[in-house]
């Protein structure tokens, strides 16, 4: 396994490979991230991981300065699951000058996540697009990036993003993987003292409750989101949302929607958590 930092000794080591899959992360890996290497081990012959923690899909007043660095033991992870290639540029490899242009996301990105960062998914969009064209441009036979359901907008965003600018890459997604307790595997999960992440699993918990309403024939969403917002916040939280949404448009379901997703973006103290479960009704 190399680990390279710039995009000229990136593209000089991808020059002659036939397939590529890559899986973009910003590092503090865990068995999430793991799963997704090993989906691209199926895919391709060269696998390359970036670990780069974006500046430009940050907040203000979100985590950027202590979001965990940890390159060491990230790349033991990755060198065990059959990585290749690790890129890790620093910010000023990827942002030489300022980035005047970005990618603007559809309206669907000031919604849900987008509604409490604004600007996220603009960020998101710009930065895959930049690794994108870093990663795939000798044009190999094959293209494949895989993402992780866990972020199921950002997902969303990033296969509207290779639609609609027509990028040959193949966008494939891993399940999502969690805790025993059903908490799903975040790098923020380490925020959390030991009484919250004792509480952590409330949000897994109030999605399924949603999913079973719905799978026993509720379909009254409003009310059901209304209910697991205010079991939520009777148990500490400060929820950002809970949506049942179009798992297909991430719109509001029209009647006899079938494929459904349930969102959730709530914190616990001051670390923000994400979830989300999908059904077939
Ligand atoms: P990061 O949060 O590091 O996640 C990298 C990838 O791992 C994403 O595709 C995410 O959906 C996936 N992932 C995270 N937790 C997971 C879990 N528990 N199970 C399965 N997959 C999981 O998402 C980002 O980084 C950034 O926004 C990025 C796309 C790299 C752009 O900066």
């Amino acid at each position: 396994m190399q680990t390279i930092h710039t995009v000229a000794a990136l593209r000089a080591a991808l020059k002659n490979q036939a397939s590529i899959a890559f899986v973009p992360t910003m590092g503090n890996l865990h068995a999430g991230h793991i799963h997704l290497v090993e989906i691209a081990r199926q895919h391709a012959e060269c696998v390359v991981v970036s670990i780069f923690v974006n500046p430009l899909q940050f907040g203000p007043n979100e985590d950027l300065a202590s979001y965990p660095r940890t390159l060491k033991a990230d790349r033991e992870k990755l060198e065990t699951a059959g990585t290749d290639i690790v890129f890790a540029p620093n910010t000023g490899e990827m942002y030489p000058e300022t980035q005047t242009m970005t990618i603007t996301p559809p309206p669907i990105a000031s919604e849900l996540c987008g509604a409490s960062r604004p600007g996220h998914f603009a960020g998101v969009a710009t930065i895959v697009m930049k690794l994108f064209n870093i990663v795939f441009f000798n044009g190999s036979a094959r293209q494949v990036a895989v993402f992780g359901k866990k972020d199921f907008q950002q997902l969303f965003i990033i296969k509207e993003l290779v639609k609609q600018f027509n990028l040959p890459i193949e966008i494939i997604a891993g399940e999502t993987v969690r805790e025993a307790d059903g908490l799903a595997m975040s790098s923020r999960n380490g925020y959390l003292s030991a009484q919250e992440r004792a509480s952590a699993t409330q949000l897994n918990s109030a999605l399924q409750s949603i999913v079973d309403a719905i799978k026993s024939g509720n379909k009254s969403f409003p009310a059901l989101e209304t209910t697991a917002i205010q079991q939520l916040c009777e148990a500490g939280w400060q929820v950002d949302y809970i949506a049942v949404r179009s798992a297909k448009t991430l719109l509001i379901p029209k009647e006899n929607e079938r494929d459904l997703v349930v969102l959730a973006a709530a914190k616990i103290g001051t670390t923000r958590l994400i979830d989300n479960l999908t059904i077939t009704i």
